[in-house]
């Protein structure tokens, strides 16, 4: 039997929208601290905290200065540890987010490198003289737009970046960044963390001599990603990381961040076990396509849903060639992509369809992680809400979608969901002005949004917070942690599994529509021994199931006899 590897159950905080505690309108570690009884009342094992080093903020901490800070928004070392402990104090573990591809531009390692060419720290990131006319060293784009490279203030070489221009790219090639990687690992997981995600891991390595891209037209800008994304290279440095890491802390969890990653490349990144990562997380599980079918706007002007077809095959795949012999991670969302009710969902049905997806997604095989405020049904943040500054940013997207003739109103939730600021809104606690996250507006505004919040649903038998505490009790079950897994065949609108161990069947149908359907399944010519969960309406009438629009059931039946011969 497989053993405690695929325990994890994560829930992920966005530090700066969760809980504010000194009015500064921005989420803090008292503030996680103050929670940690709601989170673990959830169920989870688990909590993955986005950066919370010392940064400018750039990117919202991704852009370290410095590593061994705690950022003073956030607090200091002994709130930290003090995190930490209470975590513990509570069984959860904690995993940090470790940047590793780049640093700030004003850490200290940079700001040494811009000296000159014989600055020992020089060689920590990467530099190119630009091309014969002076431009560029080659046509890649950046994941933020431009260049990726950048010319440095004082010299007349390049240093790379993938990300933001202030994000220089650091060298994985030389082997003292290896190492003051894996030492900066060592001083937090000494400091007591369980396990780190791995941030953009597969964009350390980048090809030799950064090449164009043959394909682009002259003068264009490619995302270029087979020269900078999942390289062989990768593999090596994410093995050394580990081993040097695991030596002293041998159960280091370890979760990447494998944007572009296809099932094959996961298994490259998670086997053997305890060699790499325990599980990554890729960005290909949820391939979309136009809500309208004919329309003859461009693709970018019109809204998605999900591909239900294209979901189960990518689903299957992940479950048939991961899940059977490594771990897959299972979620709907994080801080970079909108929020689940928003865009997988349905508003018109808000609570049946927030239950559901959590039924069809967390009871297969692999470790859920999800997104604060999932679990009260929290949708994309809304325009109105949103800090003027973010609004004037978002401001030019409004006007092209308007432009395609799309009304005021659905341009501004369209330009939202096309942006990370979507899932990044204050959590939802009480119906109070800011809904208790902080008793100033907001950094990243708030949803004015009264039955999803905390304590309206906390009370509430029958409200998406409660089925989710449901579906993760029974996620920790054996049959939902071990069992095989087998995807059904089933109308398009309906996703249907069995889970089985030696001593259950488990049957999870979910009815991801706003109509009714009727479904039969071979195991339903025997009646089953237990319904062990429901959201919606369902009945079970001669072998066949009608379930109401968005309705999931879990029925089991238990083999206790064979269980017994065998
Ligand atoms: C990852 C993070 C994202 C960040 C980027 C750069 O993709 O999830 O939020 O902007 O890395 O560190
Ligand atoms: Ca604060």
């Amino acid at each position: 039997m497989a053993q405690a590897w695929n325990s994890e159950i994560i829930y992920q905080i966005y530090p700066k929208s969760f809980q504010d505690t000194n009015g500064d309108g921005v989420g803090d570690l008292r503030g996680i601290i103050q929670r940690l009884d709601y989170i673990h009342s959830l169920g989870v094992t688990a909590i993955w905290l986005n950066p919370i080093f010392q940064s400018p903020q750039v990117d919202n901490g991704y852009d370290v200065s410095d590593y061994y800070t705690i950022d003073p928004l956030f607090g200091d070392m002994k709130t930290m540890e003090e995190l930490i402990h209470s975590a513990h104090d509570r069984g959860l573990k904690v995993i940090f987010d470790m940047v590793l591809n780049h640093t700030s531009s004003r850490h200290k390692w940079f700001q040494e490198a811009l000296k000159g060419r014989d600055n020992p720290y020089r060689d920590y990131y990467l530099w190119k003289d630009p091309k014969p006319d002076g431009s560029p060293p080659n046509n890649w784009s950046s994941f933020f737009g431009g260049s990726v490279w950048e010319k440095e203030p004082n010299g007349d070489q390049y240093y790379l970046h993938l990300f933001d221009k202030e994000m220089p790219d650091l060298n994985w090639e030389n082997p003292k960044v290896r190492e003051e990687m894996v030492d900066m690992a060592r001083f937090w997981l000494s400091k007591g963390i369980d396990g780190l995600r791995l941030d953009a891991f597969i964009h350390m390595a980048k090809e030799p001599g950064y090449p164009d891209a043959p394909y682009a037209k002259p003068g264009e800008l490619v995302q270029a990603e087979e020269y900078f994304a999942n390289l062989p290279s990768i593999d090596t440095y994410l093995r050394d990381f580990a081993h040097s890491i695991r030596q002293e802390f041998p159960n280091a969890y370890l979760l990447g961040e494998a944007a572009s990653a296809i099932p094959e490349r996961a298994l490259d990144y998670t086997l053997p076990r305890g060699e790499a990562c325990d599980s990554v997380v890729s960005f290909r599980y949820f391939p979309m396509k136009p809500a309208k079918k004919e329309s003859v706007l461009p693709r970018e002007a019109q809204s998605e849903v999900l591909n239900k077809r294209e979901f189960k095959k990518t689903m299957a795949e992940w479950q048939r060639i991961v899940g059977s012999v490594s771990e897959p991670t299972l979620y709907w969302n994080n801080h970079d992509l909108g929020r689940a009710v928003s865009r997988f969902g349905d508003e018109a049905y808000r609570e049946a369809s927030s239950k559901m997806l959590a039924t069809l997604m967390y009871l297969q095989k692999g470790t859920p992680v999800l997104l604060y405020g999932e679990e009260i049904g929290m949708r994309n943040v809304e325009f109105d809400a949103l800090r003027p500054a973010v609004q004037v940013s978002l401001q030019k997207r409004v006007d092209e979608l308007r432009h395609w003739g799309i009304p005021e109103k659905e341009a501004k939730k369209m330009a939202v969901a096309q942006n990370v600021v979507a899932s990044r809104g204050a959590m939802q606690w009480e119906e109070e002005t800011y809904a208790g996250f902080s008793t100033d507006r907001p950094w990243s505004g708030v949803n004015n949004d009264a039955a999803h919040t905390v304590s309206a649903q906390a009370i509430r038998p029958d409200s998406v917070l409660s089925h989710y505490k449901k579906v993760l009790e029974l996620k920790k079950t054996d049959v939902f942690m071990n069992g095989a897994y087998r995807l059904l065949v089933a109308p398009e609108s309906v996703f249907a599994y069995l889970r089985w161990t030696d001593a259950q069947t488990a049957l999870v149908v979910c009815n991801y529509q706003p109509n009714e359907e009727t479904v039969t399944f071979e195991e339903l010519a025997e009646e089953p021994n237990a319904v062990l969960l429901t959201n919606g309406e369902h009945q079970l009438r001669d072998g066949k199931l009608t379930l109401s629009p968005y309705a999931s059931v879990v029925l089991e039946w238990k083999k206790e006899s064979k269980g017994k011969e065998e």
